[in-house]
């Protein structure tokens, strides 16, 4: 896949020292244009991630006759014009998510119950992921979906249909399908209940009431039985920073040596906390102050300290808590000292690429010992990576940036190519890294 933009890398010649400014939360940036566009009124929005995905979530809305206005030329900061639960209109072209699986996983659950035809796409990438997980169930309340391989991948054609309320029994612990199920279940029939294999993060729990629908648990389901509308909320919703992009930085802090950099407030919701857990039992030097809430998401302000890090064997209830953290903890692994073990982690290979495949290949050039295994890694952790290297990103965000940061701590620079989709999820990466005194620059064209 070759979506361009590479990035250069080499040795920090400092510590690194500074204050990031972290973007606001992707999960969550998507959950609240989903959500506003299908209330009733005006919702008002800010700290959202002008990232492309969440910009692709947008534009899919504003193609079924929802209105936003951008309030600032950063696009951090919204109004939505929400058209009600039954006010969208049916589009005239395909929608097209780019590299957005969370907008394609949750919008299909919204599409199935729409009184229209729709047709959703993506990127090549996206095209490549699994969408069976959301088809399957979605079917069993009555959705009409077809797409390639009977439904299995992009392009997804749905027939919208009036769909009924059922107990969902979830085969993989994801988040995108129970809130695809949730917010299918709006529009159900009757009781919609979602049984998760394991804790998932739970935004769109957190984030429906704010719009007066109730959600709760009853033992391991969460339910909802639909109001039939949504309200939008009477003050505007406030989105955290991205604890997954954050991440970068604390790796980053904590391997070159003598530096100090504060990540500043940044979501510390316990499903999206796994890698400070996975950094801390690494020895880690973190330093965590809580803060108020932001809106229903708890936050803190959190340091990071250089520090010396030991391998560890991760928890396994620490899995689907640091699922997309995993590129940037293999890089602190690989740096640490000692084996640093991951299992049950098969999901990173149906991410923005394979995730396990990309960052051993990744690694292993740059001169690190690492094992790939079907559902996890083997590190063995080195001082420093030999680099001089040019490896290839395949067009995930978080394997460019893992890789970056990676390259602080390498005896030669590393190239990292199809790195251009650092822009989904953390447009100004380079920017601050650079501010903070990483050595990292794109490569003039
Ligand atoms: C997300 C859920 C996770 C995560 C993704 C965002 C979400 O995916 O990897 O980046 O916003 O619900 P899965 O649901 O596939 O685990």
């Amino acid at each position: 896949m070759n979506i361009g933009g590479t990035l250069i890398a080499g040795a920090a010649t400092q510590p690194l020292r500074g204050e990031i400014t972290v973007p606001g939360d992707k999960s969550i940036s998507h959950r609240s244009i989903m959500l506003a566009a299908l209330a009733d009124g005006i919702t008002e929005i800010h700290g959202f991630l002008p990232g492309q995905d969440n910009l692709a979530t947008a534009r899919i809305f504003e193609c079924m006759g929802v209105a936003i206005q951008w309030l600032n030329a950063e696009k951090t900061s919204l109004q939505v014009h929400g058209v009600g639960l039954h006010g969208l209109q049916e589009p005239m072209m395909v929608l097209d998510a780019g590299n957005a699986g969370t907008c394609v996983r949750l919008l299909s659950g919204i599409l199935a119950g729409q009184s229209f035809h729709s047709v959703l796409v993506g990127d090549e990438s996206l095209h490549r992921r699994p969408m069976l997980r959301v088809v399957e169930l979605l079917r069993k309340a009555g959705a009409c979906i077809d797409g390639r391989e009977q439904g299995a991948y992009l392009p997804l054609a749905i027939r919208g249909q009036s769909l009924h309320g059922m107990t969902h029994v979830m085969r993989v612990a994801s988040a995108q399908v129970k809130s695809c199920l949730l917010l299918a279940g709006l529009y159900a029939k009757g009781e919609t209940r979602v049984r998760e294999p394991r804790p998932t993060r739970d935004h769109t729990e957190r984030m429906l009431p704010l719009f007066g629908q109730a959600v709760w648990k009853d033992g391991h389901d969460i339910v909802l039985q639909p109001i039939g509308s949504l309200q939008a909320p009477a003050l505007p919703i406030h989105i955290p920073a991205d604890p997954s992009s954050a991440v970068f930085f604390a790796v980053a802090g904590a391997l070159v040596d003598g530096s100090s950099l504060n990540l500043g407030t940044v979501g510390i919701n316990p499903r999206r906390d796994g890698w400070r857990r996975v950094l801390e039992a690494m020895q880690a030097n973190i330093e965590v102050s809580a803060c108020p809430n932001v809106g229903e998401e708890p936050v803190a302000e959190i340091k990071i300290s250089g520090s010396v890090l030991h391998g560890i064997t991760v928890a396994a209830t620490d899995v689907p808590d640091a699922i997309d953290e995993f590129p940037a903890l293999f890089v602190a692994a690989a740096l640490a000292e000692g084996d640093f073990v991951l299992v049950g982690a098969e999901e990173l290979r149906v991410k923005e690429s394979d995730r396990i495949a990309s960052m051993v290949a990744a690694l292993r050039a740059a001169g690190a010992d690492i094992e790939e295994h079907p559902d996890g890694v083997h590190i063995r952790g080195c001082a420093r990576l030999a680099g001089g290297v040019a490896i290839d990103a395949h067009g995930d965000h978080r394997i460019a940036m893992a890789m970056a940061v990676a390259a602080q701590c390498a005896d030669a620079p590393i190239t990292v190519y199809n790195a251009a989709a650092i822009a989904t999820s953390f447009p100004d990466f380079v920017a601050q890294a650079q501010a903070v005194g990483m050595n990292i620059k794109w490569q003039e064209t």
